[in-house]
């Protein structure tokens, strides 16, 4: 155990800074990003499309979009899912469209027909996720040689 205590002013001054650090990020949260594709990207027409059609319902950074709940305590009926966090096939994106949403909720079926359907899935296959660990530990399963089956990790060779 350290002797003595942590000056409270110490303390008070910690908690400004992790304080402003939580201000910054939420106005940068609200801020138009716009889309952060180049014009001439395949995929520019479908982020064009995510955030005339879907931003207000939906999250995905890329396309500078802002619709989906910040936290629980905030979330609206109409806030869907936040597509940095969550990847979606091409398939999904049709269906959700065609169908509004995977479940009878809020979000309108068949906002966008069409190629116009398409490019939009097309960009979200592309970009869905960004924030999901796409390099996340697998599940474990026999080492190809059958050692090592304990290792933590770490010693496999590439990446
Ligand atoms: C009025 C709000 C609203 C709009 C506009 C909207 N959505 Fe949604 N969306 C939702 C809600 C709420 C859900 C979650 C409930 C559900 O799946 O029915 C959802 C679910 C989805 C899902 C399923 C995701 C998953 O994994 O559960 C996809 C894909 C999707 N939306 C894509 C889109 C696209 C693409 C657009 C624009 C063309 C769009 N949404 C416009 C509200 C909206």
């Amino acid at each position: 155990m350290l002797s003595g205590r942590m000056p409270s002013s110490a303390r008070s001054r910690f908690t400004a800074v992790v304080t402003a650090a939580f201000a910054a990020l939420a106005i940068a949260a609200c801020g138009e990003e716009g889309i952060q594709l180049s014009e001439d990207d395949p995929n520019y027409a479908g982020a064009e499309l995510f955030s005339q059609n879907c931003s207000g319902c939906h999250t995905l950074s890329v396309a500078g979009t802002q619709g989906s709940a910040e936290d629980a305590n905030g979330r609206e009926y109409v806030d869907g899912p936040n597509f940095d966090q969550r990847i979606v096939e091409r398939d999904q994106v049709l269906y959700a469209i065609a169908n509004g949403g995977f479940s009878s909720g809020p979000m309108p079926q068949d906002i966008l027909v069409g190629d116009d359907a398409e490019k939009v899935a097309d960009f979200l296959a592309e970009y869905s996720g960004s924030d999901v660990d796409q390099n996340a530990p697998e599940p474990a399963s026999p080492s190809p040689t059958g050692a090592d089956e304990d290792d933590g990790g770490g010693s496999s060779p590439g990446d």
